[in-house]
């Protein structure tokens, strides 16, 4: 199954390299994408958001077009499970997936498998769900395999699905809590036996999905980490993992990290460098990616947190100067296994702290002189992800 899916891989990148204008064939595919989940819902909402775009005299204009024009090859959207109708449940991710695929981006799927956020602080699993290991297990491979169908279903090609978000902590808690302080190491590995179990069942839902479809194109699975920066971390939980013999490196095709200058000023360049490096060795051949970042035009007050990189102007041109700084060090990973950078909910006219203590890390600005209704003017940071900015 590994070697099919690589296999898979292979065709997938062919194809988007071949329809990339931008990309000269040559070159292996690298993506350049926005996390822009909540898009439809500010839409549809009483925001009735609208973006303009201010590089053609404040044209009103589809923001994945803007974003588009600024570089955007790939959208990233999360998908909840039994959230409040309307949350990124699965119709609302197909629509926006759907309109995204026929705006000709690659669509990377960011399952939760929660019916609310799922990061280090949250991960619970969905409250309809079975609540034993098993069982639970039956039912995420079940569901893994029926989601991915959907997308077949409605004509929609995923060329990467993350198996659980930032899962640092585990996911479906309580059952796949990890600790990765706990020691000595063998109760360490112990305490990733309910993880690896869940994480392979998400795995064989794939592999489930992948047997009984009838696309060319499948989709690359990844396993996404928060903290970036800290390698420590990162070797001892993946060396957890996979010492409980429940989950091989062959089970994930992908690795995904998030990186962010506001939760650490440990959360350096040469840091990230450092984890993606000893993730290129311990793990050869395995396409990297920081699937979560971003940066402030807006952090100021009492509670502005310090920096990771000071140096680097808080503004729209600090955030593309971020992402382009993000996007050398993943392209400089040694074996140029660097494939892909994301930056998180640029679109968000009415949530712009973006989960951070600045006030504004969105690439757009708000004109709220129509409230409730919101207009979205892009900042010039909106083509962070053109080669020549
Ligand atoms: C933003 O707007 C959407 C749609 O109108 C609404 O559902 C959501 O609650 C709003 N979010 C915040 C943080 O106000
Ligand atoms: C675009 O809109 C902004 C905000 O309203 C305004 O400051 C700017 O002058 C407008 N630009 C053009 C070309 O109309
Ligand atoms: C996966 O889903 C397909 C489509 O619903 C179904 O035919 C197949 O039996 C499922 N595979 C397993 C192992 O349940
Ligand atoms: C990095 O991770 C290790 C292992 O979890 C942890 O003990 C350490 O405190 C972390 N480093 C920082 C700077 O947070
Ligand atoms: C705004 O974003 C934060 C995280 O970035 C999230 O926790 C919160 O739920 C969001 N608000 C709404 C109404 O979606």
């Amino acid at each position: 199954m590994y070697i099919s899916n690589l296999l898979g891989i292979g065709i997938l990148l062919a194809n988007f390299a071949a329809g990339a204008p931008t990309n000269g064939g040559s070159k292996a595919f690298f993506y350049k994408g926005h996390d822009i989940s909540s898009l439809k819902m500010l839409e549809d909402g009483d925001t009735q958001a609208v973006f303009k775009d201010t590089a053609r005299g404040n044209a009103t204009r589809r923001a994945e077009d803007i974003l588009a024009d600024g570089g955007m090859n790939g959208v990233r959207l999360r998908l909840w499970v039994n959230p409040i109708p309307g949350q990124y449940d699965l119709d609302y991710v197909l629509a926006l997936a759907s309109r995204l695929h026929a705006a000709g981006q690659a669509i990377y799927l960011d399952y939760h498998f929660s019916d609310t956020w799922a990061d280090p602080q949250h991960n619970n699993a969905p409250v309809a769900w079975p609540t034993s290991l098993e069982p639970l297990a039956a039912t995420l491979r079940a569901y893994v395999n029926s989601t991915l169908h959907a997308f077949e279903d409605a004509g929609i090609p995923l060329a990467l699905v993350s198996l659980g978000n930032e899962i640092r902590h585990g996911m479906l808690w309580p059952l796949g809590h990890v600790d990765v302080e706990v020691e000595p190491e063998d109760a360490r590995v112990a305490n990733f036996t309910g993880l690896a179990t869940l994480y392979k069942a998400a795995r064989c839902g794939v592999d489930d999905y992948v047997d009984t479809s009838s696309s060319t194109q499948q989709p690359a699975v990844m396993l996404h980490m928060d903290n970036g920066w800290n390698v420590t971390l990162q070797e001892r939980w993946f060396s957890s993992l996979t010492a409980t013999g429940l989950v091989t490196p062959a089970d994930w095709d992908v690795l995904g990290f998030s990186f962010y200058p506001f939760y650490g000023t440990t959360a350096t360049f040469e840091n990230l460098a450092t984890t993606l490096d000893w993730a290129a060795n311990a793990f050869p051949g395995t396409p990297l990616h920081v699937v979560e970042t971003d940066f402030p035009a807006r952090c100021d007050g009492e509670d502005a947190p310090e920096l990771s990189e000071p140096d680097i102007a808080i503004s729209a041109a600090g955030q593309t100067a971020w992402v382009r700084r993000v996007e050398e060090v993943v392209k400089a990973v040694e074996g140029g296994v660097g494939q892909g950078v994301w930056y998180w909910e640029p679109t968000w006219l009415n949530n712009t702290s973006l989960g951070s203590a600045c006030q504004d890390a969105i690439l757009f600005d708000q004109d709220w002189s129509q409230y409730p209704r919101v207009t979205g003017y892009s900042r010039s940071s909106v083509d962070m992800f053109l080669d020549s900015v």
